[in-house]
């Protein structure tokens, strides 16, 4: 578990980090989503103490890290693979060499140095570019080094700060395939630091949004979808404002459904029961954390507005009040 209590990182007169008190389970895929300058980058140093925060704690399993000297800082950082947006590797070594490097410094004999890293290109799918050179590869290939690299010293998080923003999409899928597979099959916590929140919805089992340097939200994305006004689904169903023509008399209302709640029946059913005309004004249907999760907009005649959103609330659907009746 990574565990942040109070932390914060002032530069200057900007508050880059600002009193973040985060939770990541064991063995999630945790995202940390938030525009350019939010501070994700600062957090993403301060988890493995690259940069120490001006107040807080950093508990890594149970290693409160920012309680260590220097030198037990060196033995407790490996425990935390890093993975960086421009790959950070050494062009002057093959690939293979890339991946020792993260081995050469505490004392693992040559020979274990080789097989780990081969067994971690293997594991990336690029155990047969091993003698190539780094800028032989492609940059998915090269991400790939990277986290065969990162994986090597066998931590048990890995951190990756916007390592697919420099990658095509079909690219970033796979990586992000990848990240789902190493925590699958090596239970590793994975920490994803991004700005994409289709990187949160593909591939996250948590996230918390950040910003101006505060956590505003965190969670589960299966518990989040279901909290009337968060921020997140907001973001993981974008519907826009409301369309233009909607009449002011008229309810607009947004309805959530999680864990295969099909919409369909649900609207046909209101009509039929209400003996009103409901207009959809927008859908959005994702696959969030693994579950089909959707979010529809209607519109339904003011004077019925009431009795609709009691019945809906009634089946157990987060309902949003938009516009009308009790917005
Ligand atoms: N070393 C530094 N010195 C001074 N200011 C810094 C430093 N690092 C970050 N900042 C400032 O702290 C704030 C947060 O920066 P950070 O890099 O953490 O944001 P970010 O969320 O990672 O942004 P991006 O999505 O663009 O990578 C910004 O205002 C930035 O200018
Ligand atoms: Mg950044």
């Amino acid at each position: 578990m990574i565990a942040l209590e109070h932390v914060s990182k002032r530069y200057g007169g900007v508050a880059a980090v600002d009193d973040v008190s985060l939770t990541i389970p064991t063995g999630e895929v945790f995202g940390i989503v938030g525009q350019s300058g939010a501070g994700k980058s600062t957090l993403a140093r301060i988890v493995n103490l690259l940069e120490r925060p001006d107040s807080g704690t950093v508990t890594v399993d149970d290693v409160e890290l920012t309680s260590l000297r220097e030198s037990d800082l060196r033995a407790a950082r490996r425990r935390i693979g890093m993975v960086f947006q421009r790959f950070n590797l050494l062009n002057s070594r093959s690939v293979r060499g890339n991946v020792e490097l993260a081995l050469e410094l505490d004392g693992t004999s040559r020979q274990d140095r080789r097989a780990r890293a081969q067994e971690m290109l293997d594991l990336v799918g690029l155990g047969h570019r091993a003698d190539a050179s780094v800028h032989e590869l492609s940059g998915g290939q090269q991400q790939r080094v990277g986290i065969a690299r990162a994986l090597a010293a066998r931590p048990s998080v890995l951190l990756s700060d916007e390592a697919t923003s420099a990658l095509d999409p079909e690219t970033t899928t796979s990586i992000l395939e990848l990240y789902r597979r190493i925590n699958r099959e090596l239970g590793l916590t994975v920490l994803l630091i991004t700005h994409e929140m289709d990187v949160v919805k593909s591939t996250c089992d948590s996230a918390a949004l950040i910003e101006a340097g505060k956590v505003v939200e965190q969670g589960r994305l299966v518990d989040v979808i279901k909290t009337p006004g968060s921020r997140l689904t907001g973001q993981l169903f974008p519907l826009g404002p409301i369309p233009e023509g909607v009449p002011a008399d008229a309810t607009v209302i947004d309805i959530t459904f999680a864990g295969g709640n099909a919409d369909r029946p649900v609207i046909a059913r209101l009509a039929r029961d209400h003996g009103v005309d409901v207009s959809i004004l927008g859908a959005a249907v994702e696959r969030i954390a693994g579950t089909q999760a959707g979010r529809t907009r209607l519109e339904v005649p003011g004077e019925v507005a009431a009795s609709v959103i009691a019945d809906l609330r009634g089946q157990g659907l987060l309902v949003e009040v938009l516009q009308g009746v009790a917005a």
